[in-house]
């Protein structure tokens, strides 16, 4: 990921607080993930405007609890943040990015039918440095429901 993990409870909450605010302003959509009958913590998904780029485009992200992984939650989850981004919000594109070595997020994207575009070499910053990522790119009349 670009961004540290939190280091105690304090950062969690201020990461919280920030989520619950840019929910307000339609700027950033979080969500937690949990297994169903138990209520399980799995992780979270998030759709994020991408005011960088024009036209209506939000980025996706997601973050999936190491115990969890490996069991299709990320994928699941992503297809419905999909959903919400183009039916919900009207987007045109949808936007997503992993560093180069991300092999797992890359087979995520892919099965949710994300179209590869290519590498950026400064675009995302990890503790000051610029890191290689792979580009991720979906546009709304290429959206298949898979
Ligand atoms: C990337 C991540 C979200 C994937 O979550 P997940 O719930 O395990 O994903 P899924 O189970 O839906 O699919 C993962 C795919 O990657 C594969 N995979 C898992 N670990 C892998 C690894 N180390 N190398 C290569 N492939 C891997 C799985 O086999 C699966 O592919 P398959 O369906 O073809 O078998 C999760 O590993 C994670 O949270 N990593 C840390 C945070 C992160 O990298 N977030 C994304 C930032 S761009």
């Amino acid at each position: 990921m670009s961004w540290n993990p939190p280091k105690d409870f304090n950062e969690m909450h201020l990461f919280t607080d920030e989520a619950l605010l840019l929910w307000e302003t339609g700027e950033k959509f979080v969500w937690t993930v949990e297994e169903k009958e138990t209520g399980t913590f799995i992780g979270r998904v998030e759709a994020k405007r991408a005011r960088e780029l024009p036209g209506n485009v939000w980025g996706l992200g997601y973050w999936i609890h190491p115990l969890q992984q490996g069991k299709g939650y990320a994928t699941e989850a992503s297809k419905e943040v999909i959903r919400f981004i183009f039916e919900d919000l009207g987007a045109d594109s949808i936007v997503s990015s992993h560093l180069d070595w991300n092999e797992a997020s890359g087979k995520v994207l892919r099965k949710i039918s994300m179209k590869h575009t290519g590498f950026s070499e400064n675009r995302v910053v990890k503790n000051g440095k610029p890191m290689r990522a792979a580009e991720f790119w979906l546009d709304r009349k290429d959206w298949k429901l898979c």
